[in-house]
């Protein structure tokens, strides 16, 4: 899964990437509206300079709009590093949803200006992303009052990891403690706004299933300690401020204001608490999906196109998971046959996760098995289907918390940061060793860590290298993050495993059907729920006849899923459109096709909507077969 500080279940990129370029100087304290309002007029006055290349125009835009994102969304610029807004918080004011379409309209009439006649190839599929992420957030304005409306969810929110929240900003100075303060003090404002917001929402009656926030009073309780000073919020005020260089009284003043601001943040937090268990719950839609809610197949349509950003209708989607659940069932069963098992497929990897054969006893023994999966098994093939391989090596951890199975978090350019794997040790004997491979594979090379090095050296503009992944209640109202593409990569990798001959027996090959069929099932249960009117029975039902896994975890997909229309279809999508453009490419290329030029195009533009993908191989097929005309891309999948 799938936001940038933990990832939750298939290890998102987790994009903390420090890049610096230039940064609007806002000085003072302003509010965030104010901050809006400040940048309409700076947006209107700076028009791509006259004069400058179109290339030059284009790059100027595009980090103008990233210097807004920024400033916009405070609390992220914080998670990438930078950290000239640590004073702030994001607006969440009912306004803010018109004054964001009107700042993104102005960035569209803007780049329309530049004529892409004289672009560079690159700079074409660039100016392509960055229209596609405005236009996207903007067509989407007619469904600000349903997601955006419901800004806390039993996935994501400011209870979920508070620690990391404030463990990311800087305490090294008076003036870090002076902007940790500001924004300690802004966040009740912000939790306000969200409750208007909720309320908003269930006045349209635009709410969500109960199963979705259920669990944040429970979430939030923990957080309501009786002595301010043992809160998280406060952890800085505690030791870190005897090290600053200041007086007694200074550090002491510090501590009193600190204090007042986590008793006024935690009274934010109870407000929240009390208004959904006394209010909002009792207002939650009936129906699981959001086919329940007023126009609610057009919001599902409008949902699923921006997670899988290709046009396919909800039906097409349904159909392509089942047609994939029939095929990986096959392949699964034909190992069942030759093992002469009878039993459900749940049944058959229920009993190989119990052989002691599967099971390591250490971390270290777990740790070391990574390793050489990656260095060993993997890396030395690799060779055989990529080019230009950018020398940037990953490294292989324990992951600190008790995650998921394992997440990988990206490196920088300049190799001063390696990518990691993280593999959770916590339970060494609970993990699967035929499963590891997939994982592995997907995770690290050819899978996430090989997507992000050839991206990192790719010199993308900061607003294509540094993507919110967070908030995906506000989809479709929201700016794109292509997960279609990062982890649909992702999955394409557990492939490549086969192509590059990497599993090693027909249990290895289990536990990478097993991966692949719960992607599989995710389209039709997705569709389902949020399309076909499918009850969560009938949904949990679906998930443990066809996949390995066990009945509490289905049912924390589930909700994920009711919670999240459209996100859950993003993987298999994905992972579906490379393998056809592969095919398309064999097709037309006869011996002419490369797979490691292949994967170059693949790969050398960073995350960008399959529709743009379909339209980068096309061109590439036409350079290589010699024919001059570019295709406009299209076509099935
Ligand atoms: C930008 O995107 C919009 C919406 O998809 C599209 O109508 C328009 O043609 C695009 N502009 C260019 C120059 O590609
Ligand atoms: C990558 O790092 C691992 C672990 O530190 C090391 O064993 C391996 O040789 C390195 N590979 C390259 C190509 O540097
Ligand atoms: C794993 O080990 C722990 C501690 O030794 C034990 O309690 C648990 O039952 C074991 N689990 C399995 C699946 O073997």
């Amino acid at each position: 899964m799938w936001f940038n500080r933990r990832d939750a279940s298939e290890g998102i990129l987790l994009n903390k990437t420090i890049s610096r370029s230039e940064t609007a100087v806002i000085s003072g304290l302003m509010t965030s509206s104010l901050v809006l309002v400040a940048v309409i007029v700076l947006a209107t006055q700076l028009a791509p300079s006259a004069g400058g290349s179109a290339g030059d125009d284009l790059r100027s835009l595009e980090a103008e709009f990233y210097r807004w994102r920024e400033m916009d969304s405070p609390e992220f610029t914080t998670e990438t590093g930078v950290h000239t807004y640590d004073n702030t918080v994001e607006d969440f004011s009912m306004v803010s949803l018109e004054t964001r379409k009107a700042i993104i309209d102005d960035f569209i009439r803007r780049l329309s200006t530049i004529s892409t006649d004289a672009l560079t190839t690159s700079e074409k599929y660039s100016y392509e992303v960055f229209n596609d992420t405005l236009s996207t957030f903007s067509s989407n304005h007619q469904w600000r009052v349903y997601g955006p409306l419901n800004p806390l969810n039993f996935l994501e929110g400011d209870q979920i990891d508070p620690a990391y929240t404030v463990r990311i900003l800087n305490y090294e100075t008076k003036q870090d403690y002076e902007n940790y303060l500001s924004r300690l003090q802004l966040w009740p404002t912000k939790f306000n706004q969200y409750i208007t917001r909720f309320k908003e929402a269930a006045k349209n009656g635009h709410t969500y299933h109960r199963v979705s926030v259920d669990k944040l009073p429970g979430q939030i309780e923990p957080l309501l300690v009786a002595n301010p000073e043992t809160s998280v919020f406060y952890k800085p005020f505690t030791t870190d401020v005897d090290k600053l260089p200041i007086s007694i009284t200074a550090k002491t003043d510090l501590r009193t204001r600190g204090r007042q601001a986590v008793v006024n943040l935690l009274d934010g937090f109870k407000g929240i608490k009390e208004y959904i268990e006394q209010d909002y719950i009792f207002q939650t839609r009936s129906t699981y999906g959001v086919l329940g809610l007023p126009k609610g197949k057009d919001l599902y349509r409008a949902c699923l196109k921006w997670h899988i950003s290709v046009d396919l209708t909800p039906e097409e989607v349904h159909q392509k998971g089942k047609e994939e659940v029939a095929r990986i069932s096959s392949e699964i069963q034909m190992i069942m046959r030759k093992r002469k098992f009878t039993g459900t497929v749940a049944e058959f990897y229920k009993q190989l996760k119990e052989q002691p054969q599967f099971h390591l006893n250490s971390a270290d023994e777990l740790l070391k098995e990574y390793r050489y999966m990656v260095y060993e098994r993997i890396y030395p093939q690799l060779s055989r289907a990529f080019k230009n391989i950018p020398n940037l090596n990953v490294s292989v951890e324990s992951m600190p918390n008790d995650g998921t199975g394992g997440a990988y978090i990206a490196g920088t350019a300049d190799g001063s940061r390696q990518g990691v794997f993280q593999v959770n040790l916590k339970r060494p004997n609970e993990t699967n060793t035929f499963s590891m491979m997939a994982l592995t594979l997907h995770e690290t090379v050819p899978g996430h860590h090989l997507q992000s090095v050839y991206a990192l050296t790719a010199s993308l503009p900061d607003f294509q290298r540094n993507i919110e992944y967070e908030k995906y209640f506000a989809v479709p109202y929201h700016f794109p993050f292509y997960t279609a593409y990062t982890e649909g990569w992702g999955l394409y990798a557990e492939s490549l495993g086969e192509y590059l001959g990497i599993y090693k027996d027909d249990n290895e090959l289990l536990g990478r059907y097993g991966e692949e069929i719960f992607r599989a099932c995710r389209l039709v249960v997705d569709t389902g729920l949020h399309y076909f009117g499918w009850t969560r029975q009938q949904a949990i039902t679906y998930m443990a006849d066809h996949t390995p896994m066990g009945r509490n975890e289905i049912e924390i997909e589930i909700n994920r899923y009711i919670t999240t229309p459209g996100q859950a279809c993003a993987y298999k999508i994905g992972e579906l459109k490379i393998k056809e453009l592969r095919q398309t490419a064999m097709d037309k290329l006869g011996s002419k096709f490369d797979i490691g030029d292949f994967h170059s195009q693949i790969l050398e533009n960073g995350p960008v909507p399959l529709r743009l993908l379909e339209k980068i191989v096309n061109n590439w097929i036409n350079d290589v077969s010699g024919n001059a005309a570019t295709s406009s891309g299209g076509g099935a999948m």
